[in-house]
């Protein structure tokens, strides 16, 4: 098999995660000029915004792209717990001046399921496609290997990295605990055994026979060369680039990890309904006082949360948005996506 940089088409052994809602199409092209890997999430869009985006791009850029999709079991509407959770988050709507949604929704929808994104990415093609949460049919995985898109998923253990494997995916994204954003798990109430970067990326190398990318907790040249030590063939970074100026990150979320917040990141369920590490703010905080088989299906529940953050910032209060980020959080540094991998490849050189 070549080389994953070669099928890849980049210089640098280096992804910039998909990052639904705050990785932008400006920062991909930016990303890949610079002879990385720059990934879009549309995850949280549907086929037409897909597509603008992939647009969007291709006006900046002509090198390799990323898009990535959600392949998550659909959700399971349940009426009584979506209106338990809302009582639930009522006092935390009314501190704000607000009242909960009346309903909630499934904002998204899967890949599983959504033939529109499907004929989308057939249509445009791009380098590569990525998915978050499992992996869709052998139907859809031989059309977009039909279409010569290169095929990457994140696994979080040897299991479902078997699983990818064996469903024919190129190449397999090691996600550590200590990952920013959602976690990869494809069954969200199965055990977790929650291993780090260091040992699930290890565990993938000697045992399964696809390229590696270690993600999770990798800030920096010296994180990028320890993944690369440990056998990894590229390193995917997300909290990285939350702080790049071509970022959609708010100005809240950009606050708190530029202060003494970024030092504390919590996994919660209670923000979208699937785990997802987070800078600990007050949504984090009320996450921990509640019992998580209350919470909505992913993504339900991220109805209830995109309301409550909307609440918070018409008074002034960042504090319950979805502000992912991974452990490494406090060594983030701002500024534009091309210097900050120009940088990332000074640094794994040595310089
Ligand atoms: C703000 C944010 C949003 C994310 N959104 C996505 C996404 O849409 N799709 C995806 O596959 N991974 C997503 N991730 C996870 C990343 O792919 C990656 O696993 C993670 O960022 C690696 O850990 P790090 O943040 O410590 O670098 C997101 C991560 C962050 C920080």
């Amino acid at each position: 098999m070549k080389e994953l940089l070669e099928l890849l088409e980049i210089d640098a052994p280096i992804i910039q995660a998909p990052m639904a809602g705050v990785s932008t199409p400006g920062m991909a092209a930016a990303v890949s000029n610079a002879g990385a890997l720059g990934s879009i999430g549309v995850g949280a869009t549907n086929a037409a915004g897909a597509q603008q985006m992939i647009a969007t791009f291709r006006g900046l850029s002509r090198r390799s792209l990323n898009v990535n999709v959600f392949c998550h079991a659909p959700a399971r509407p349940d009426h009584g717990r979506e209106s338990r959770w809302l009582d639930l988050l009522r006092p935390e709507f009314e501190r704000l001046g607000a009242t909960p949604p009346a309903t909630l929704k499934e904002i998204y929808r899967s890949f599983l399921e959504d033939d529109d994104m499907l004929a989308v990415l057939l249509a445009e093609r791009p380098k590569v496609v990525s998915f978050h949460f499992g992996v869709p049919s052998r139907e859809r995985i031989a059309a977009l290997h039909d279409a010569g898109i290169l095929l990457l998923a994140c696994a979080t253990s040897v299991a479902e990295a078997r699983v990818l494997a064996a469903a024919s995916v190129d190449a397999v994204v090691a996600q550590g605990y200590e990952a920013g954003g959602h976690r990869g798990v494809f069954d969200p109430e199965a055990d977790d055994d929650r291993l780090g970067t260091f040992a699930l990326t290890r565990l993938l190398v000697r045992e399964t026979d696809r390229p590696v990318i270690a993600a999770g907790g990798i800030m920096d040249g010296a994180g990028i060369a320890a993944a690369l030590s440990l056998g990894a063939s590229a390193a995917q970074l997300g909290t990285a680039f939350v702080a790049c100026d071509e970022s959609q990150a708010d100005a809240g979320y950009r606050a708190a990890l530029a202060s003494d917040a970024a030092r504390h990141t919590v996994m919660t369920r209670a923000i979208s309904g699937r785990p997802a590490r987070s800078l600990a703010n007050r949504f984090t905080a009320f996450g921990r006082s509640v019992d998580p088989r209350d919470v909505p299906d992913y993504p339900i529940a991220y109805d209830a949360a995109k309301a409550l953050h909307a609440a918070g910032r018409t008074k002034g209060e960042p504090g319950f948005g979805a502000q992912w980020a991974g452990q490494g959080a406090p060594l983030s540094r701002a500024m534009p996506a091309a210097e900050l991998v120009a940088l990332l490849r000074r640094e794994l050189r040595g310089e």
